[in-house]
C-alpha cells in the first residue's frame, strides 16, 4: 500500500516494500504509473492531473492485479479501515473524494480559482489594493474574496499574537483557507503583512504551480511611516507597540515574486492602476476564462 499525503508533506512518500507507484516507479518490475493506472468509479470530469493536486491522495496497487482503487470508493468497513490515515495531530481519518470537483466549479464561474498574496509593510497600500482588485474583478463579473490579515485576525485568527510562531500560523492558516477559496474557483485575495520569506512560501507549496501569484508592495519604510494612517509606526518608535514590523521586527521581500507593485520617484501609482496591473496578469494567464 502506498501512502500519498501531499497535504502533510508534498515531498513525501511512504511506501511498503516491494510496491510502487506513479511517476517515481523505477523498479525493474514497475508498477504502473499514474496514467496507466485503473481509476475506477471516477467522474467525469475527474483527471488524473487534477488528483494529483489535492490534498491526500491514496493508492492501493496490487502487484497481481496491477490494479488501484481511490479512498472513499471502499465497500466494506475493513477497507475503509485499511485506508485511514493520520495528518498531524489527526488520526484515523479519511479524505473523501466528491465527484463534483474544481473544474466543476470554474466552468460555472467561467474563471480559474487561484491565489493573489499580497505582501508588503503596514501602510504599504495592500488593503486598498487588494479592494481596487476585487472591484475591477466583480466589474468584470469575476467572483473575488479577500482575506485581510487584520480582518481574520478580528476572528479566526483572533487567538493569535505578533510574535514570529503566531505570525506564522497566522499566515498558515490563511494560506489554507485561501486554498479552499481556490479550490471553489473564486480569485482569493490574502492580503497581508506575511513578514518571513519562509511563511509565505510554505502558502505558495500548498497549491498548484502556479495558481500562487505574490504581489510584493514595494513601497519604503520612509513612505509607510510617512503615512501612519493608523498612528501604530509612531506608537512603535516610542516603544508602546514591541516586534513592530520593518521597527523592531523584519520584513523579509520577496525575491522571485510574480507581480512588483513599485513605487517610482516617490510616487505610486493609484490603486486602480496597480489592480489593473494584476488583472492584465490574470487575463494573460487565462484566469479569467475557464
Ligand atoms: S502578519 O505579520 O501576521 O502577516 P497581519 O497582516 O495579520 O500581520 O496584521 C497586520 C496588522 O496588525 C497591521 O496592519 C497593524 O494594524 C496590526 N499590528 C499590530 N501589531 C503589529 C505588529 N507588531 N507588527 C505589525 N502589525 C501589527
Amino acid at each position: 500500500m502506498i501512502l500519498r499525503d501531499m497535504q502533510a508533506n508534498p515531498l513525501q512518500w511512504t511506501a511498503s516494500p516491494g510496491l510502487g507507484v506513479g511517476l517515481e516507479t523505477t523498479s525493474s518490475s514497475p508498477l504502473p504509473s499514474f496514467s496507466q493506472l485503473s481509476l475506477g468509479n471516477l467522474s467525469g470530469g475527474t483527471s488524473v492531473n487534477s488528483l494529483k493536486t489535492r490534498g491526500l491522495f491514496l493508492v492501493k496497487a496490487m502487484e497481481g492485479s496491477r490494479t488501484a482503487s481511490l479512498n472513499g470508493h471502499a465497500g466494506n468497513a475493513d477497507k475503509n479501515a485499511s485506508l485511514l490515515s493520520s495528518v498531524g495531530n489527526s488520526t484515523n481519518i479519511l479524505w473523501h473524494e466528491c465527484s463534483l470537483n474544481k473544474n466543476d466549479r470554474q466552468k460555472l464561474l467561467k474563471q480559474k480559482g487561484c491565489v493573489i498574496w499580497i505582501t508588503g509593510l503596514s501602510g504599504s497600500g495592500k488593503s486598498t489594493v487588494a479592494c481596487a482588485l476585487g472591484g475591477g474583478l466583480y466589474r468584470r463579473g469575476k467572483l473575488s474574496y479577500i482575506l485581510d490579515g487584520d480582518n481574520v485576525r478580528h476572528g479566526l485568527n483572533r487567538d493569535l499574537s505578533f510574535k514570529a510562531e503566531d505570525r506564522a500560523e497566522n499566515i498558515r492558516r490563511i494560506g489554507e483557507v485561501a486554498k479552499l477559496f481556490a479550490d471553489a474557483g473564486v480569485i482569493c485575495i490574502a492580503s497581508l503583512i506575511s513578514p518571513y520569506r519562509r511563511d509565505r512560501d510554505a502558502c505558495r507549496a500548498m497549491l498548484p504551480a502556479g495558481d500562487f501569484i505574490e504581489v510584493f508592495m514595494d513601497v519604503p519604510l520612509q513612505v509607510c511611516e510617512a503615512r501612519d494612517s493608523k498612528g501604530l509606526y509612531k506608537l512603535a518608535r516610542a516603544g508602546k507597540i514591541k516586534g513592530f514590523t520593518g521597527i523592531d521586527d523584519p520584513y523579509e521581500p520577496p525575491l522571485n515574486c510574480e507581480i512588483v507593485l513599485t513605487h517610482e520617484g516617490g510616487v505610486c501609482a493609484s490603486p486602480c492602476e496597480m489592480a489593473e496591473e494584476v488583472i492584465s496578469y490574470l487575463e494573460d494567464k487565462g484566469f479569467l476564462e475557464a
